[in-house]
């Protein structure tokens, strides 16, 4: 039997692709720090599972297809600190940011069609946009440049006429990298000038540092008919189990074309939605806290992994992952050797070899992704043991 050619262009996950090598270490007695999956150690806010428990109907019915009100009123507000004016019908809750990225693929994009995204970029969106049978059109960045992608040149560059949209997350997984105003801007121009809709990823909004400035494309009206805006719980809240997020767009047919997905698969949870509105319903500063945990294991990350020699490694601006080249050939290899046969006193560590955040290939062989979603000491021996392991893979002969 013959599976489809979109479903045979795609990929394994490279953030969980390597999960049984781990599985097995850990049968084996080894302790394996995972690096590789941005899953926060920081608690769910308890005002999710209160009013989770303050539920008191008698049955668990579906909810509307475009969400539950509570939830899409609690959003609105929200948006209101960042003065951008939302109407109910803008918002269509999603099961997770990755339904509501499916969702909008779906909508945007013909068979040949192209995104222009920047690589590295979070791997799923090979998966959405290839399920959708479009392709990314990639706009290159480096290690050694910072990963930065918003100049015109750039982005000229790697603009096909088969494009139909630029696919932006800032702040960016899996680089960190942020961008100011007059960066949202040149996106902006690029956009219209090229006639694009702008797919704008925000779902680590609120994650930026050094006293950066949060910013939403929400903000920009010159192009508020061409902007969709996915975003999500799961990492804001550090609620990713509970697989709430939204599309944002004040385009009606691209409203409508949403809505005809949403009734398709009926609705997203109730339980969970009513969860999500109590998140949304937090004041402001609810994020100080995490923002500053965040920042103080970006500077600890960043630190130790400048005592690895040969690396090449920015301090990024935002989100929660640093990338990093490492001076082997193959750090899907590296990783594998890792995992199986090296260990220091019993332990061992665990990343994502970034080779499968590019869309071109043969790049990012020699990088990986670290999500610093752990506390600071068990980051410090993570990093340690990266060291370690890379001393003695290349004293055993490696490249
Ligand atoms: C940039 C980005 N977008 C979307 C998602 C999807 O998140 P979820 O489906 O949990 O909302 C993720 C998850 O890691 C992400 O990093």
């Amino acid at each position: 039997m013959k599976l489809s050619n979109n479903v045979m262009s795609m990929q394994f996950s490279p953030i969980r692709k390597f999960n049984g090598y781990a599985f097995d270490a850990k049968k084996k007695g080894k302790k394996v720090y995972h690096l590789n999956i941005g899953q926060p150690d920081i608690s769910t806010p308890p005002a999710f599972l209160e009013a989770v428990k303050n539920f008191d109907e008698t049955v668990l019915a579906y909810a509307e297809s475009g969400g539950d009100t509570k939830l899409i009123e609690a959003v609105i507000q929200y948006f209101n600190r960042f003065g951008a004016k939302i109407e109910t019908e803008d918002i269509l809750i999603t099961n997770g940011g990755s339904e509501a990225l499916q969702m909008v693929f779906s909508c945007i994009l013909d068979p040949g069609d192209q995104v222009m995204m920047a690589e590295p970029f979070y791997t799923n969106y090979h998966t959405f946009i290839a399920a959708a049978g479009g392709e990314i059109a990639p706009i290159t960045t480096t290690a050694e440049e910072g990963y930065f992608y918003a100049d015109p040149v750039k982005l000229e560059k790697a603009y096909t006429e088969n494009c139909k949209a630029i696919a932006i997350v800032n702040p960016g997984n899996p680089t960190g990298c942020t961008l100011s105003e007059a960066d949202i801007q040149v996106i902006c121009d690029f956009a219209v000038k090229h006639d694009l809709w702008i797919v704008a990823d925000e779902v680590y909004r609120e994650f930026v540092y050094d006293g950066g400035k949060m910013n939403t494309f929400a903000k920009y009206p010159a192009i508020a008919d061409r902007l969709i805006i996915v975003d999500s719980v799961s990492k804001r809240f550090s609620a990713c189990g509970a697989r709430v997020g939204f599309v944002l767009t004040k385009n009606k047919d691209m409203q409508d074309g949403l809505m005809k997905i949403a009734q398709g698969r009926l609705c997203c949870p109730t339980l969970e939605m009513l969860g999500a509105a109590a998140l949304y319903e937090l004041p402001g500063e609810y994020f100080n806290e995490t923002r500053t945990e965040y920042e103080q294991r970006r500077d600890c990350v960043y630190r130790e992994l400048m005592k690895i020699p040969g690396i090449v490694c920015q301090k990024p601006g935002g989100a929660f992952y640093i990338m990093a080249k490492l001076p082997v050939e193959s750090t899907d290899d590296f990783l594998v050797w890792l995992l199986t046969e090296f260990d220091d006193g019993g332990e061992t560590v665990m990343y994502a070899p970034a080779e499968g955040f590019y869309a071109t290939p043969g790049l990012g062989k020699s990088e990986i992704r670290i999500a610093y979603i752990l506390k600071q000491e068990d980051l410090v021996r993570a990093i340690e043991l990266i060291r370690l392991g890379l001393e003695k893979y290349k004293a055993e002969g490696h490249r």
